[in-house]
């Protein structure tokens, strides 16, 4: 079996608006940020962006202060990854320098990668390059971290690899949306094959679909989320019904959940899925992933009702070509 690497996301923690967060819940965060570095899980995934209203930062920050509370042998065996977000008046040369201190400062001065949240194409096509320029120049200035990407297309991708290559740097990641629900899934492909080309690890995000993916077909699900997630639970409901049956028919046979399943289907892929946790018995479940892999024939079903599903989750709006 191949070795499979697994990323801790946080994108909930801290967003009240999508995510329902309540921070009565940050003691299961932490449990659930202990339980990944205790099942080797290799990085964790935020954002400088993440939280909403007065809690911005919050992921980070609740990260800064569990980093803190942990001893630096298990601290050392994972990689803390954020995203600094490209906003219009983020630009030229030094726009990231104040957002990437005030990242590392929240994560206690822990930080091994650094993302460009999702590409400026649309908006202001020569922002993507002067942020990355200055990511470079910060780590000329003696910062140690990986440059990361995320949200871009095959034809950004490309001119970023070339633009790096004649600084002498490169691009250690990219993450895009993927999933048995994401939009545009052969574009992604050709995606991979390009960070297969250049050696960059191809990581995927909302692979579970925000949870759409665990929903057992047979069961009406009454969990407490908040009005938008239910609004979206409730739309993919019916559209989704047949490929939750054929993931629930895999996960049976397997004696897993379905989303060991949906996330195996990602491994087949040659993705490294992030994935978003909130609890620790969520950690362990996704934990057992590492212990068996889908046959050809489960992940080619798998693969067939994902293209019969036509209701698709909305692409991010910033993805670039
Ligand atoms: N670069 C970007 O633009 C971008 C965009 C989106 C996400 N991301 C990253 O990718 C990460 C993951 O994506 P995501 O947060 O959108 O969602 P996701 O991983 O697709 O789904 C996460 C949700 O699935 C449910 N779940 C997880 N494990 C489960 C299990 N074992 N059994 C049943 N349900 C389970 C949980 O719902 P409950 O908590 O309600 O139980 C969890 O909150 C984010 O946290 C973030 O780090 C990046």
């Amino acid at each position: 079996m191949s070795k499979k690497k697994i990323g801790l996301g946080t994108w909930s923690w801290g967003n009240k608006f999508f995510w329902n967060y309540k921070i009565s819940s940050d003691e299961d965060l932490y449990e659930t940020f202990m339980e990944a570095l205790n099942q080797g899980f290799s990085f964790i995934d935020t954002a400088d962006s993440y939280g909403t209203g007065s809690l911005s930062g919050r992921s980070e920050k609740l990260l800064g202060k569990f980093l803190q509370r942990t001893i630096k042998a298990k601290k050392n065996k994972i990689k803390i990854a954020t995203k600094l977000a490209p906003y219009p008046w983020r630009i030229g040369r030094k726009g990231f320098c104040l957002p990437f201190k005030k990242s590392l400062n929240r994560l206690n001065n822990q930080l091994d990668i650094v993302q460009l949240h999702w590409s400026t194409e649309k908006y202001n096509p020569w922002q993507d390059f002067q942020l990355i320029n200055n990511l470079c120049d910060l780590i000329d200035e003696g910062f140690q971290f990986e440059i990361g990407l995320s949200n871009v297309g095959p034809k950004r991708l490309q001119k970023i690899i070339q633009f790096l290559k004649d600084k002498n740097k490169r691009i250690s990641s990219v993450q895009v949306q993927f999933s048995l629900l994401s939009p545009k899934n052969e574009q992604q492909k050709y995606l991979k094959k390009i960070c297969d080309q250049n050696k960059i690890d191809f990581l995927a995000y909302s692979p579970l679909a925000f949870g759409i993916l665990c929903q057992d077909p047979s069961i009406i699900n009454t969990s407490k989320r908040s009005f938008l997630r239910n609004f979206i639970f409730q739309t993919y409901d019916k559209p989704t019904l047949e490929l939750r049956k054929v993931i629930k028919e895999i996960a049976k046979a397997r004696s897993a959940s379905l989303a060991q399943v949906a996330i195996n289907w990602c491994f087949y892929h040659g993705a490294i899925p992030i994935v978003g946790l909130r609890k620790k018995n969520q950690v362990l479940d996704i934990s057992k992933v590492l212990k068996w892999d889908l046959t050809k024939s489960e992940f080619e079903s798998l693969d067939n009702a994902a293209k019969n599903c036509t209701k698709k989750l909305p692409e991010n709006p910033f993805s670039s070509l």
